[in-house]
């Protein structure tokens, strides 16, 4: 999806590597995380900074493969090291699918999968992940345990500009963002943590190391100008900032497929308060017909989609990606820090006017990298992804 808008920046966003560049583990940062390059700690600071979606100050940035390693690396770090039995991970059904299988595909003696977090009713700690917006439902979330004895990691994963309006900078004590879904270049594998407490920085540094002796430096080097590239474009103001650009290209393939789910009567999408509209890159539809696997029947017709129940108990819906669209579309729009006007839009969608509440507690690239969209590991859908047009 985001592929458009960096070939058009051509040899803006593009950086050389020496041979002799970037060769040791370390990167000489005086940080907890020892092997982040100073260059991205700066960019990921100021992107924040321009955006105005997360605060910064006070946090140590943990940088990892992607934010797939850092949700690990997290779950490690809140882990009590001296519990009889491992700790339990919730999350809110529909949740990322990943989750489940994330959390228990070592088994792990520290932390084990307890499923939809709204169910959980056992005394003692948990971690609570809060995806917000959420995937797959694109729906703002906040912590649903709310007790003591627990953690919550907030996978701010889609809260950029294109997917939803940005009122208030999240302020979490450990929040998650990846460049997958803020630019786009899935391929790269980078993601990175805000953490309050120098300890749980710490500790996740601590996985890091012990799982991958740090993140590539190539990576780091190339997600720095891509983020400096989105933060000049908002900055200078010289025409469209790259969230508006995409945000654009979202609600056109929206509308596309709004339309044609409409027209084909068998399928429904959810429906947003104007308050809390977003665009997120993949859709949660649900058949409204009796169907045994319905994600057999829309591969039947070409269409690569990931069945509901890998999404949470009582998720019959399926997942499916809207694909790029043919022109632009005209809607209001996104942008940098505080763009959004508190109109309405053409999906009939208002911008949040500060109801955000995001303070603690609430919770196709030429590469064909997938543009960020959709699920990490869910690589058969790739196929779709390659073909234009909006139709289903
Ligand atoms: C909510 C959420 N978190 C995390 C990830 C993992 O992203 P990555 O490992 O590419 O940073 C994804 C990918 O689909 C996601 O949707």
């Amino acid at each position: 999806m985001y592929g458009r808008y960096w070939r058009e920046m051509g040899e803006k966003a593009r950086i050389t590597i020496a041979g002799w560049q970037s060769m040791s583990y370390f990167s000489g940062g005086s940080d907890v995380c020892w092997f982040l390059e100073a260059e991205l700690g700066e960019e990921v600071r100021r992107l924040h900074r321009v955006v105005g979606n997360a605060v910064t100050e006070g946090r140590h940035i943990v940088v990892g493969t992607g934010s797939s390693q850092l949700i690990l690396a997290a779950l490690y770090a809140l882990s009590p090291r001296d519990a009889s039995e491992p700790i339990t991970v919730l999350s809110a059904a529909p949740y990322y699918s990943s989750y489940a299988s994330m959390s228990d595909y070592q088994k792990s003696g520290l932390y084990k999968w307890g499923g939809d977090a709204e169910k959980y009713e056992k005394e003692g700690p948990y971690i609570e992940l809060v995806t917000s917006p959420n995937n797959p439902d694109g729906h703002t979330r906040r912590s649903v345990v709310n007790r003591t004895h627990g953690f919550v990691v907030h996978d701010l994963a889609y809260y950029w500009p294109q997917y939803t309006p940005i009122s208030a900078p999240a302020d979490h004590d450990l929040s998650l963002f990846t460049l997958s879904k803020s630019t786009g270049h899935a391929g790269i594998r980078l993601g990175w943590a805000l953490v309050k407490d120098r300890e749980v920085a710490k500790k996740m540094t601590k996985f890091i190391e012990l799982n991958t002796i740090g993140v590539s430096k190539d990576s780091q080097l190339r997600a720095a100008k891509i983020m400096r590239v989105v933060s000049d474009s908002c900055e200078q103001r010289e025409g469209e900032s790259f969230f508006e650009f995409n945000y654009k290209v979202l609600v056109q393939r929206w509308k596309q497929l709004r339309a044609v789910v409409e027209r084909s009567g068998l399928f429904s999408l959810p429906t947003f308060s104007p308050a809390f509209c977003t665009f997120y890159g993949f859709a949660w539809l649900k058949c409204e017909w009796e169907v045994e696997d319905c994600e057999l029947v829309l591969k039947q017709h070409n269409i690569l989609t990931r069945s509901g129940k890998h999404f949470g108990p009582c998720a019959a819906e399926i997942v499916g990606q809207p694909r790029e669209g043919g022109k632009r579309g005209d809607a209001e729009s996104a942008g940098c820090q505080k763009a959004s006007d508190g109109q309405t839009n053409d999906e009939g969608c208002g911008e949040q006017d500060g109801a955000e509440d995001d303070k603690e507690g609430r919770g196709d690239g030429e590469t064909d990298d997938g543009g960020g969209e959709g699920e990490a590991g869910d690589h058969e859908k790739k196929s779709t992804e390659r073909e234009e047009g909006g139709e289903c």
